[in-house]
């Protein structure tokens, strides 16, 4: 059989997708691995995951560098040193420069609490609840240099109920990341997604 996709997640916080993924590589049909984990936050719980897992677990302080081209070079040094094929950020909460972007075109995913391109950016949930939208869902797509922008690899849509509250409406969206990211994550794997400009053609 064919070497597994290493797999890079980036994260900053809970890691509910990173076990998602985790759960997901766990099958021995699955053709993709997390190689490692990298977070810009000491404390984030998405490090701990990946170390009760065995899973090489590195805090890049933000602090420890100049400026954003440095932090973004030390992470490629991190991906690199553990052959990663593909990047996933998970709740990875910085913005990552045109460098990184660029060298790693075509190889770094994002996840994403809404349908893009509708609410972009922080409190996706919020912002669907005050635009009174009847549905919303998750994204999952390619980055490019802007926030939120790039192909749209996958979607899925849920209700938005009249009496949600942020945290409910997160709850139902959020089940629906778990299943699209590990599907993402497969197709890339796979090799059946293919980027034509703007768009991504998925082979089924
Ligand atoms: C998710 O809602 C994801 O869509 C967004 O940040 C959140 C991360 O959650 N980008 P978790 O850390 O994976 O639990």
């Amino acid at each position: 059989m064919k070497e597994p996709l290493r797999v890079g997640v980036l994260a900053s916080g809970r890691g509910s997708n990173l076990q998602a993924i985790l759960d997901a590589s766990a099958r021995a049909d699955f053709p993709a691995r997390v190689a490692v984990v990298v977070s810009d936050r000491e404390g984030a719980r998405a490090l701990k995951i990946a170390a009760e897992r065995g899973v090489p677990a590195v805090f890049l302080n933000p602090k420890d560098f100049g400026d954003r081209e440095a932090y973004d070079a030390a992470i490629t040094k991190v991906l690199e040193a553990h052959q990663v094929g593909l990047v996933c950020l998970a709740g990875f909460m910085r913005i990552l420069g045109p460098a990184f972007v660029r060298a790693w075109r075509g190889r770094v995913m994002n996840i994403h609490p809404s349908l893009l391109p509708a609410f972009p950016g922080l409190n996706a949930q919020r912002q669907a609840l005050d635009h009174g939208v009847k549905i919303s869902g998750a994204t999952v797509h390619f980055v490019d240099e802007g926030v939120d922008t790039g192909p749209i690899i996958l979607q899925s849509s849920v209700p938005v109920q009249p009496d949600d509250s942020e945290e409910t409406l997160a709850a139902r969206i959020l089940a629906e990341e778990h299943r699209l990211y590990p599907q993402a994550v497969r197709l890339f794997a796979e090799g059946r997604l293919r980027i034509v400009g703007s768009r991504v053609i998925v082979e089924w």
